[in-house]
């Protein structure tokens, strides 16, 4: 028997729209939160790709979760393409939306309207290692040739910066002797990026996250606080 407000709960699970461009681990990671129950009150409404190769586009079919791909090369120029992937995700209707390894930059009128209902994963413990020009194996790459010891993964929300939204978790990794980047990329996401995601996710579908000053608290189990 569920109680009143698990009820309430159940009528209105965070849709969650999720972008991608390539392998989707990440993705996958959500997909099984949910399937498996490490994230509660929330469903996957779409995915969208920017890439028609894109490898998470299968797995969203796999899944049967709606996906579509959007990608910049169909369109005439980029603000074209903008309107065309904003309307995408509007269709959606989403609470959340989700970059799991998107490589697109999102377009600022998208951030304005989605303040604080933007969360990226970003593969190093922020604020090192992160903004311009630090995406995919190039992390890890100059994560190594700085001799860090300990690098990780952050989930944040997105503002008008690259990767300097206010930060809502991050988890440490330890750097070995003898990683490459390839090495040291499958490492921070099975010990990291796969375990943070689906947490950040679980803490907002259940009100546990808000934003005050810029900066990310997470509150009790209990003191949740969004509305239904
Ligand atoms: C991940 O390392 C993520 O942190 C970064 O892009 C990569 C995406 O991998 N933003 P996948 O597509 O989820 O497998």
């Amino acid at each position: 028997m569920l109680t009143e407000e698990q009820a309430a709960r159940e009528r209105h699970k965070l849709r969650i729209a999720v972008c991608v461009s390539g392998g989707g681990t990440n993705l996958q990671a959500v997909i099984d939160g949910i399937l498996q129950g490490a994230i509660t009150n929330a469903e996957i409404v779409r995915v969208i790709s920017n890439n028609p190769k894109a490898y998470a586009l299968e797995r969203a079919k796999c899944s049967g979760i709606p996906s579509l791909c959007i990608s910049p090369k169909s369109y005439a120029d980029r603000g074209e393409f903008n309107r065309a992937f904003l309307k995408a995700v509007e269709e959606a209707q989403p609470d959340l939306i989700v970059l799991a390894g998107f490589l697109v930059v999102l377009p600022q009128e998208m951030i304005a309207a989605y303040r604080n209902r933007i969360i990226n994963i970003h593969p190093s413990l922020i604020p090192s290692f992160c903004g311009k020009g630090y995406y995919g194996l190039k992390v890890h790459e100059k994560a190594l040739e700085r001799g860090v010891k300990l690098t990780g993964a952050t989930v944040h929300f997105v503002d008008e910066g690259t990767d300097t939204g206010p930060i809502i978790l991050q988890k440490a990794v330890e750097v070995e002797e003898g990683d490459t980047p390839e090495i040291l990329q499958k490492r921070v996401m099975e010990q990291a990026e796969w375990v943070i995601l689906p947490q950040a996710i679980d803490w907002i579908a259940n009100g546990r996250v808000t934003v005050e000053n810029g900066k990310c608290r997470v509150l009790k189990a209990g003191k949740e606080r969004r509305e239904l």
